[in-house]
């Protein structure tokens, strides 16, 4: 009603968004969330399996270091092991009595030798690389050479110890068996002497020093000499070489002895040395095994770490995504809830983002477009609904008004015509008339906007109708401008043309009265494109005056209505119009602003090319017109309104025909059974179940001859149906003038008389 039209709806295309989602490839949350997951997925793959290739490594490395270890330890134990079975042999050698014994025993010694080379050359190579080692290759092979010299001088020295013992032997034999024979007794002296001599000697083999055997040799020689000559002296002689012999013996033992302690430290040096090597390579077994489980530990702590890192990863990507969801959603929620409070400036974030957040924005903007739209229809739909009930209301209020005023008029016409009135009185009864007639003119304006006017509708050219009235008002307005803006193409349109005009000049009054000093009225005319209801013409008033407030605007059109100082708008113009175009099938609609003018346009159906002009139905009534003969007739009246009915009987009397009246349609039908009469005359609105179309077609049925003349206060609803019953003349509109009356009594007591006639 007011206002432009709301766009149309987005309709499918709105939704466009929703359907995009199913497209792959976009940066969707989804999306972003499978690729946040596909990461940390990759992540902990990639390390797990580098744990897994760390590990592996670990192991093998540990393994290799344990069979390395191990085979170092197993040489090394072989050369402690060889080692100190040669520290075993070695005094063994020295105990070896027979020459064949301590060969056997050097040659093993020698064996034991080359087998301790061999093993020093075979040790691996972790250890003869090893600086670290305190005993090395070339330090155990010097010592084998240092045991093979010393073997090389023991050698010599136990073969001449085996030799000198075998020759003590010997002498000790013959001594043995001198001292048995008796060879040294002879005379007492000298075998006491011998025996001394002899005894020396045998104290010889006990004798642990050289200096011993010397003390014992120079007692022998005395003795010997003391002996010298006498029996028995020759064994001495025989048994002498003992003691150089002996001599030789103790001092080839003390050389071995000496030699043996050389090998004997030889070989303490070697287990030393091998322990040590030992202890070495134990200790280098440990130091890997610490380095290897150093390293593991680096490897368990980068692994934490990396599981640490890349659930702190996760979780922030997490929390990034989730904080933004949650931030937007919650955007959007209390736009809703902004837009539920009336804010109708509310808008979600994240309305440009290709995503869901982005569909959700979008989907609300078009939610709040619609809600708009909806929240608009609602608003013109409840104005309609108060004009309509107000139109209600005041056109039952003016039907009655018009039957008081049809009661008020005929009455006083009666008086004023009267014989007897007085001048005095006539010229009262013609104020009450005037006061009357200006009622009258405000119950059509009250009947025109409850949509109750009768109507002559005519094919007008549009045009024309605004060009004619334009030069009509032109010279009416001094600082104002009033031009025209016609559209050629505009054509006609099917309107009352005195009610258009009437409407028209409303509107140029509205907008004159609106502009203070100097200002510009346009007058235009459009013809729109094709629409559901085909071409409609728009004749629009546009002013540039004070315009109106949105609140003046949603009750412009209702009656009484006026910001004008009291006395100056009566507020029936606008609904006048209104009421006017909504009878004629037309729309109206205020298009205003405060301070930037008005503009009122009336859309109304533009008549098909081929109508011809409007006087066709009405045209229908011209039989009707006929010159009355004025002759007296026989009138049933049919009013329901006391004061109206009472009036009517009076008028009617007065113009001399013959009249009755009833209340009610069955009444009546009772009275044209028994009388005969020449003219019903009916209002259209009667009680009971009868109207006064129904009431006309009963009565014809009962007398065929009988006229009808209705009369309504709701003339363009009851002239819809009259139209239907085409052998009914036009309704006389209420509060009819009683010239009027007369002449349409008059034809119609003429027709009635005219059919009997012709039966
Ligand atoms: N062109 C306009 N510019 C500004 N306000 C307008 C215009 N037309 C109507 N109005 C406003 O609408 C109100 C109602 O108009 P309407 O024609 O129904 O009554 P009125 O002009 O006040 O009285 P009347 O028409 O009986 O002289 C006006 O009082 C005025 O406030
Ligand atoms: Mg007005």
């Amino acid at each position: 009603m007011s206002g432009s039209l709301p766009p149309p709806p987005q309709g499918a295309a709105g939704w466009r968004p929703f359907m995009r989602l199913r497209q792959w490839g976009r940066r969707s949350i989804q999306a972003r969330l499978v690729l946040a997951l596909g990461l940390l997925a990759f992540v902990s793959l990639a390390a797990g399996g580098l744990a897994w290739l760390g590990l592996s490594r670990t192991e093998q490395a540990l393994s290799r270091d344990h069979a390395a270890g191990l085979s170092d330890l197993r040489q090394v134990l072989g050369l402690a092991e060889r080692s100190a079975r040669l520290a075993a042999e070695a005094p063994a050698l020295a105990r070896s009595t027979g020459e064949g014994a301590a060969v056997r025993e050097a040659e093993e010694l020698r064996a034991g030798i080359a087998e301790l080379r061999a093993l020093a050359a075979n040790l691996p190579e972790s250890i003869r690389a090893n600086a670290a080692m305190p005993t090395d290759v070339p330090a155990i092979q010097r010592l084998a050479e240092r045991l093979e010299g010393i073997l090389d001088h023991l050698m010599p020295v136990v073969a001449e110890q085996v030799a000198i013992g075998r020759e003590l032997s010997r002498h000790r034999e013959a001594l043995v068996g001198a001292l048995q024979s008796g060879e040294v007794t002879g005379g007492a002296a000298s075998a006491q002497g011998a025996q001394r001599a002899l005894a020396l000697v045998s104290r010889v083999f006990t004798a642990e020093t050289p200096a011993a055997v010397e003390a014992l040799w120079a007692g022998f020689r005395e003795e010997r000499e003391r002996l010298g000559g006498m029996p028995g002296a020759a064994i001495l002689d025989e048994v002498a070489p003992l003691f150089d012999l002996r001599i030789r013996q103790i001092s080839a033992g003390n050389r071995i002895q000496v030699f043996l302690a050389a090998v004997e430290r030889a070989a303490a040096e070697f287990s030393a040395g091998i322990r040590s090597l030992a202890d070495a390579v134990e200790r280098n077994a440990i130091r890997r095994s610490q380095a290897t489980s150093a390293e593991l530990t680096d490897g368990k702590l980068a692994l934490l770490a990396g599981g640490i890192l890349s659930l702190l990863a996760a979780g922030a990507l997490a929390t990034v995504l989730m904080r933004n969801v949650a931030r937007n959603v919650s955007g959007a929620a209390q736009a809703l809830t902004r837009l539920a409070a009336g804010d109708g400036d509310a808008s979600p974030p994240g309305l440009g983002r290709d995503d869901e957040i982005g569909d959700l924005a979008r989907a609300f903007q078009l939610f709040k477009a619609q809600a708009a739209e909806r929240e608009e229809l609602a608003g013109q739909l409840r104005q309609a609904q108060k004009m309509e009930a107000i139109g209600q209301l005041t056109g039952g209020i003016a039907h009655d008004f018009n039957n008081l005023l049809a009661a008020i008029s005929s009455n006083v016409q009666l008086v004023a015509d009267a014989a007897d009135t007085t001048p005095q009185q006539r010229a009262r009864a013609t104020r009450a008339l005037d006061a009357v007639e200006r009622g009258n003119r405000m119950v059509q304006r009250l009947l025109a906007f409850a949509r109750r006017q009768p109507l002559a509708p005519q094919i007008v050219d549009i045009n024309h109708l605004v060009t004619d009235l334009a030069e009509l008002l032109g010279p009416g307005f001094r600082d104002i401008v009033l031009t025209l803006d016609l559209d050629p193409e505009a054509g006609r349109v099917r309107v009352d043309p005195g009610q258009m005009e009437q409407a028209l000049l409303n509107l140029v009054i509205n907008a004159r009265d609106a502009i203070q000093g100097e200002g510009r009225i346009v007058i235009e005319t459009r013809l729109s494109a094709e629409g559901m209801q085909g071409r409609t013409v728009r004749v629009c008033v546009r002013d540039t005056g004070k315009g109106m407030s949105e609140d003046v605007v949603r009750r412009a059109f209702e009656p009484f209505f006026s910001t004008k100082p009291f006395g100056s708008g009566s507020g029936l113009g606008l609904s006048t119009v209104y009421g006017f175009v909504r009878q004629s099938g037309g729309e109206i609609a205020i298009d205003s602003r405060e301070g930037e003018g008005t503009a009122i346009a009336i859309d109304l159906p533009r008549a098909p090319i081929t109508a011809a002009g409007g006087a066709g139905r009405d045209g229908a009534s011209a039989p009707l017109r006929e010159p009355s003969r004025n002759e007296a007739g026989r009138i049933l009246i049919v009013e329901d309104d006391d004061a109206v009915r009472e009036a009517a009987m009076d008028v009617i009397r007065s113009l001399g025909h013959e009249a009755q009246a009833v209340m009610s349609g069955e009444a009546a039908l009772r009275r044209v059974g028994e009388h005969r009469f020449d003219v019903l005359f009916t209002d259209i609105v009667l009680p009971g179940g009868m109207n006064g179309f129904s009431l006309a077609e009963a009565a014809r049925a009962l007398d065929p001859a009988l006229s009808v003349l209705c009369c309504s206060g709701f003339a363009h609803e009851a002239e819809a149906q009259r139209a239907r019953r085409d052998w009914l003349g036009p309704l006389l509109a209420k509060p009819y003038a009683t010239a009027d009356l007369a002449a349409r009594l008059d034809q119609a007591v003429a027709r009635s008389r005219a059919v009997r006639a012709a039966r």
